[in-house]
């Protein structure tokens, strides 16, 4: 009898101590570890804080987006698959910014909505910026429905999610492919858009798919931004340009001139030269990834509701193939080997923007004008990483 008693006792004090050591335990994580405080801190909205969800923030613009973000003082979460982006941009970002409640990466595919929709209940969002796309024009009109799935059906789960979940504010990236081959230059907002390819085709059906939920919603706050080309890389030489090595020949031109500098290709191939322009290579509108980002930290405050701004972001001046080949070869020191071929089918002559919208609406221009200036600051990292972000 006494014996079990004692039993009984000893039993009962193990067992509180037992709750009090968990409860203990809890405690010490919650004040402790990063990860649960953060994640409450992901959960809540916070006065004073903006949440942006930040769809293929390991790319080479979402990275330098999400850069400037937290330097705002932004709160981010990054949704990126890999598929195209780097864990190792990811990494410099976290350890730039290690502070509970700053950054958050989540590994996810945004093609799956169920994992999108857990995303967006387990986290209180202010904005999305959706980056995440497949972008080479060339490999769109080989595999278009890669580019339907991965550009319109994604965008379509994301709106789909916000609306859902109440999230009012969407910067959208587009592109001046979604205009095709205007007659009229410069491309002004309101230049008809006839998309030539699948890239340009999937971003404006993406496009209309934002407008025709904005109508129906009254307090959505949209801002679409339709980029030019886009170039160089953070002044401080944080973040770089590094597309999967499969890409390069998909590749953009500052790619392809890089790669030539280091060696990696024999030279570069100029297509076409008897083009109806001042020295008969194409013409386009070169714009720098640091004013691309200003652009849409801009758009952000900007976004009303029950809006749909459309702007085009371009510096508003073109420079010709020959131009751009030549502010690399001094950007780089290297003279460049360059082979001028005939034509390849689907390019147009030449595509710039009129930016006075963005500029007499959200009071931005570019600054980074000066495509060897943006040049040299892009091969800096280029020459520092030749692996990329693996180095
Ligand atoms: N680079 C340009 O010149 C240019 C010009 C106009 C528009 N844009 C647009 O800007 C955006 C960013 O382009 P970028 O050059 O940084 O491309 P990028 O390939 O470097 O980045 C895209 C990111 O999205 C991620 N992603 C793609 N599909 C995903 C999915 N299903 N789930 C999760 N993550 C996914 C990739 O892993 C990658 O990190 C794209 O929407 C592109 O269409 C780019
Ligand atoms: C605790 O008490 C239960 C009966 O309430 C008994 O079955 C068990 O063996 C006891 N455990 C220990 C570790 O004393
Ligand atoms: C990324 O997402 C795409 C769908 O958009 C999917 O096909 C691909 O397999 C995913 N990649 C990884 C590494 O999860
Ligand atoms: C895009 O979609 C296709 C299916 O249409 C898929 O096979 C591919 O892996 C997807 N992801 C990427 C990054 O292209
Ligand atoms: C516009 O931007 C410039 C440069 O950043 C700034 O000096 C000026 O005050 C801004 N104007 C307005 C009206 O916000």
């Amino acid at each position: 009898m006494d014996f079990v008693e004692t039993k009984r006792r000893s039993n009962v004090s193990r067992k509180l101590l037992l709750a009090a050591g968990i409860t203990a335990l809890f405690l010490f994580m919650l004040t402790k570890s990063p990860s649960t405080t953060a994640s409450i801190k992901f959960s809540r909205h916070e006065p004073g804080v903006t949440h942006v969800l930040v769809t293929g923030g390991a790319g080479y613009i979402g990275s330098h987006a999400v850069l400037r973000l937290l330097k705002d003082s932004y709160r981010v979460t990054i949704v990126d698959n890999l598929s195209r982006g780097n864990m190792g941009a990811v990494k410099i970002l976290q350890q730039l910014y290690p502070e509970p409640g700053r950054l958050q990466f989540i590994y996810a595919d945004l093609g799956d909505a169920s994992a999108v929709n857990r995303i967006f209940s387990q986290n209180a969002f202010d904005a999305v910026i959706h980056f995440a796309a497949v972008a080479y024009v060339g490999e769109s009109t080989a595999e278009p429905l890669r580019y339907y799935h991965n550009i319109t059906s994604n965008t379509l789960i994301i709106v789909k999610a916000m609306a859902a979940h109440g999230v009012k504010k969407l910067i959208y990236s587009s592109t001046c492919a979604t205009y095709g081959e205007p007659e009229k230059m410069p491309i002004t907002e309101d230049t008809p858009q006839v998309p030539i390819n699948p890239y340009g085709k999937a971003k404006k059906m993406s496009e209309d798919i934002i407008f025709d939920l904005s109508k129906t919603s009254s307090d959505m706050a949209v801002m679409i931004l339709r980029y030019f080309n886009v170039i160089g890389s953070d002044p401080e030489g944080r973040l770089g340009e590094a597309p999967r090595p499969e890409l390069r020949e998909q590749g953009r031109i500052s790619g392809a001139c890089f790669d030539a500098a280091r060696g990696i290709i024999p030279g570069l191939k100029v297509r076409g030269t008897d083009y109806k322009t001042p020295d008969g290579t194409c013409v386009r509108d070169y714009i720098d990834v640091t004013d691309l980002i200003d652009a849409h930290v801009k758009a952000l405050a900007h976004a009303k509701p029950g809006k749909v701004g459309i702007y085009n972001v371009g510096t508003g001046k073109g420079s010709s193939v020959k131009e751009f080949v030549e502010a690399c070869k001094k950007a780089t020191g290297v003279n460049i080997k360059v082979d001028y071929l005939s034509r390849r089918p689907g390019d147009y002559a030449e595509v710039y923007s009129d930016p006075s919208k963005i500029r007499s609406e959200l009071n931005w221009t570019a600054r980074y004008t000066n495509l060897e200036e943006s040049l040299s600051i892009a091969w800096r990292w280029q020459k520092a990483h030749i692996n990329g972000y693996n180095n």
